[in-house]
């Protein structure tokens, strides 16, 4: 009877112990995926549309960066055209090729770096 209990009591800790575990990784990974985010950003994408992404930088307003912070930008921009054009690269209507694909990008990166071009929203 009591063999029975402790077994019990430690089938209950363990399982409390998995689901702490796995709060814990998918934390983890969470924040990992926001810093990988922010690094592509400012290794890659900065130098057009700028660390604040405003494009306010010489490649962004030479090329016509648009500013991220802006609502109106950010309404008129879909989450499809945004990885689209991170995929694939984007081209102006004049067929100016503004931005080349990205390189070496899983979907779950540019998926990242979408989330991340939200948060410039004012
Ligand atoms: C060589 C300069 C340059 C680089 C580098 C660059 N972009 Fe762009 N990007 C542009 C320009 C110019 C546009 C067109 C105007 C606009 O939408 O800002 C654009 C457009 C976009 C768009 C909107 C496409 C649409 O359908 O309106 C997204 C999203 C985007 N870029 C994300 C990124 C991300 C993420 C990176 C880094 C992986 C990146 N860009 C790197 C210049 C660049």
């Amino acid at each position: 009877m009591s063999a029975s209990t402790t077994y019990q009591h430690k089938g209950v800790t363990t399982v409390k112990r998995i689901i702490l575990l796995a709060s814990v990784i998918s934390f983890a990974a969470t924040l990992a995926a926001s810093a990988d985010s922010k690094d592509t950003w400012a290794a890659s994408c900065a130098r057009c549309h700028g660390a604040d992404g405003k494009g306010q930088t010489t490649m962004g307003r030479l090329l016509g960066a648009k500013d991220y912070t802006d609502p109106a930008v950010q309404a008129a921009l879909t989450d499809a055209d945004a990885t689209k054009a991170i995929k694939e690269g984007f081209t102006t209507k004049d067929g100016k090729t503004a931005m080349k694909p990205a390189q070496n990008l899983s979907d779950s990166d540019i998926q990242g770096l979408v989330a991340y071009l939200r948060t410039f929203k004012k």
